[in-house]
């Protein structure tokens, strides 16, 4: 079921708004995900960018008139039925209120909008725009006729616009219309599904500017929570400090202490249909809480810890139908010990890494595991990113399910 846009057409569509510039950041990111890429602009397009930087970076002739090159005797004055026949999905990137208006009325002028009276593949519409224009009763009929035609409308974000007003128009950042690409193109077999994830390390405090933690970046659990999300699953994230962003659609609780860990995931568990687990909570933490910081002092002093609560331990053992996995983090013994985590805390399947590796540590991106499942079968993985391991285990629990 993964989302995987490696060698997929797909046409990117330009249009002539100030955001033009975020689309070339767009097709970086779409060639380093192994896509291919042809670029169509309109005529106001080229007033913001040149052809040549698109063709330059998607390695394609550039499409922005219905008869360029029709002198050169070559094919290109039919280029857009031909390139609307190959694409496997069309962006258009930034889209403005004129384009809008052209598709929902099937108006075709020019090179982009014949291409898209053509195109019979999922399209993303990535509007963008001043507020007021955004806000336009003739604009908004025009995007909701689209949205009803099927068209799949990345909305714009709300913040400072380029030309001095504030509200609703700005360009989603290249990474964000990537992903909800991935999110477009993605089987909902999570549909009606509720999943909660938890990630990152927890923090157990010392005293106000000192805390027991470990090096977790939170990585995994954010890919499985955004690839839960893409598949149609309502996700719950509880995360502990990361560095990430959050990703889209997805609620998040903040926590620090696996106290709080604990207290969010026990509110938030009857409604999940799965729980996942790869938070790396802390085992103990201190008894006493000092107010005040901590003076240096003697040569050595002791510090007294006391056990938290096995929060999965505790899921296990609450659990109705529900499919519970956890992440075994060894560093030896890999598969005698996750073995017996998945036992004691009854779990369905858990994902067993060595954390002392570079490839499968902390802070990685990329993940290798041995799924072991409750039947006693494994599966040991190859090393991968934790975004595709993400999706191979949601193949794997919807196989449960
Ligand atoms: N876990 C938990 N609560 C804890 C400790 C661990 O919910 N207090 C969960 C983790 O989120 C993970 C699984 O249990 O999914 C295994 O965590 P891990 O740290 O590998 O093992 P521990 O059970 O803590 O055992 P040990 O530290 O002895 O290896």
């Amino acid at each position: 079921m993964q989302t995987k846009i490696e060698n997929k057409n797909i046409v990117l569509g330009v249009c002539g708004g100030i955001a033009a510039y975020k689309s070339v950041e767009l097709l970086r990111l779409l060639n380093k995900q192994g896509a291919k890429v042809r670029v169509v602009m309109t005529q106001n397009a080229r007033s913001f960018i040149g052809p040549l930087t698109f063709e330059a970076l998607s390695g394609n002739p550039v499409c922005f008139d219905l008869f360029q090159n029709i002198d050169r005797k070559n094919d290109a004055s039919i280029r857009h039925i031909d390139w609307a026949r190959d694409a496997d999905v069309v962006i258009i990137a930034p889209a403005t209120a004129n384009i809008i208006g052209k598709i929902a009325n099937g108006i075709a002028d020019d090179a982009l909008t014949t291409l898209m009276l053509a195109v019979t593949a999922p399209v993303l519409l990535c509007p963008s725009m001043n507020t007021q224009m955004y806000a336009n009763k003739a604009f908004c009929r025009n995007l909701s006729t689209l949205r009803d035609d099927g068209y799949f409308i990345v909305e714009p974000e709300a913040g400072e616009l380029a030309c001095g007003d504030s509200g609703p128009g700005r360009l989603p950042e290249p990474k964000d219309i990537l992903d909800r690409l991935l999110y477009r193109l993605a089987q909902k077999d999570l549909k009606n599904k509720k999943v909660l994830v938890t990630a990152g390390p927890t923090r157990e405090p010392i005293d106000p500017v000192r805390f027991i933690s470990n090096p977790s970046s939170g990585k995994m659990g954010y890919s499985i929570a955004k690839a839960a999300e893409h598949r149609g699953a309502k996700v719950v994230l509880i995360s502990g400090p990361t560095n990430l962003l959050d990703p889209i659609n997805v609620e998040v609780i903040k926590v620090e202490t696996a106290k709080e860990m604990a207290r969010a995931v026990f509110e938030r568990m009857e409604d999940a249909n799965i729980i996942i687990k790869t938070a790396a909570v802390s085992d103990y933490r201190p008894v006493k809480l000092e107010k005040q910081k901590i003076k240096k002092g003697k040569d050595e002093i002791s510090l007294f810890l006391k056990k938290n609560q096995d929060i999965l331990k505790e899921l296990g053992r609450k659990k109705k139908d529900q499919i519970l996995v956890g992440f075994a983090a060894e560093t030896e013994n890999l598969e005698i010990n996750a073995e017996k985590k998945l036992a004691e805390k009854k779990l369905d399947i858990i994902a067993a890494n060595l954390v002392n590796r570079s490839s499968s540590g902390f802070g990685s991106d990329t993940n290798k595991v041995v799924l072991l499942y409750k039947d006693k079968t494994r599966e040991a993985l190859p090393e991968m990113l934790k975004d595709d391991l993400a999706h191979i285990l949601l193949d794997r629990i919807v196989k449960i399910l």
